[in-house]
């Protein structure tokens, strides 16, 4: 089974972007060996620390955990029309040092949620442009914009039956998107 990494672009507890996240990895258990991938800790990217002795020990760990992933999903909220700051940080610290990108080669994909209307549209697209910078080939469709997220999940945290069925629409094109590459 390929090795999946997902990273959540919410570091909130009741996240929504969480919730999908979840539905989706259980979506894929059968396919993928999953992992998600903490980007909580990582120090703001600082090309001086890129130095012996001063590289913190978090990046260190999350490149070598990023490394070892043959795809990549990213479940994201927008801010302020954007990628939220923690995740781009996590992008940069994995994209560096120059030529050492963990990222590099890999196929993904991006689920944006928002609890408004648009779905998160202007992170999905910030994110698909970084991503495609960094050569990660990324999935075009079916594009997933999670609009009205609280009203996608049940107070007892469960996900309602219409949502299910558009991720699982979407789980099973990244399962054949991710086996057209080796
Ligand atoms: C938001 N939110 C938001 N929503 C949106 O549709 N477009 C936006 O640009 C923003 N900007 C924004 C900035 C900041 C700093 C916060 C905290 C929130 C609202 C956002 O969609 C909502 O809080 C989601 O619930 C966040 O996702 P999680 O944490 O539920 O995954």
């Amino acid at each position: 089974m390929k090795k999946l990494g997902i990273l959540v672009g919410s570091l909130r507890e009741g996240s929504y972007s969480k919730k999908a996240a979840n539905v989706i990895a259980k979506q894929l258990e059968n396919d993928f060996e999953i992992s998600f991938i903490d980007i909580r800790n990582l120090e703001f990217y600082d090309e001086d620390l890129e130095q012996e002795g001063k590289v913190p020990a978090e990046w260190t760990k999350f490149r070598d955990e990023v490394r070892e992933m043959e795809a990549f999903l990213f479940v994201t909220p927008e801010y302020n029309r954007s990628v939220p700051a923690a995740l781009k940080n996590a992008l940069d610290v994995g994209s560096r040092p120059y030529g050492s990108s963990v990222w590099d080669g890999k196929p993904g994909a991006i689920v944006s949620t928002s609890t408004g209307a648009i779905g998160g549209f202007g992170a999905n697209h910030h994110l698909r442009q970084s991503m495609t910078f960094l050569n990660v080939y990324m999935m075009q469709q079916p594009e997933i914009y999670l609009g009205d997220s609280s009203a996608c999940f049940t107070d007892d945290g469960k996900i309602v039956e219409r949502t299910e069925k558009y991720l699982n629409n979407f789980s099973e094109a990244f399962k054949a998107w991710v086996n057209k590459f080796n």
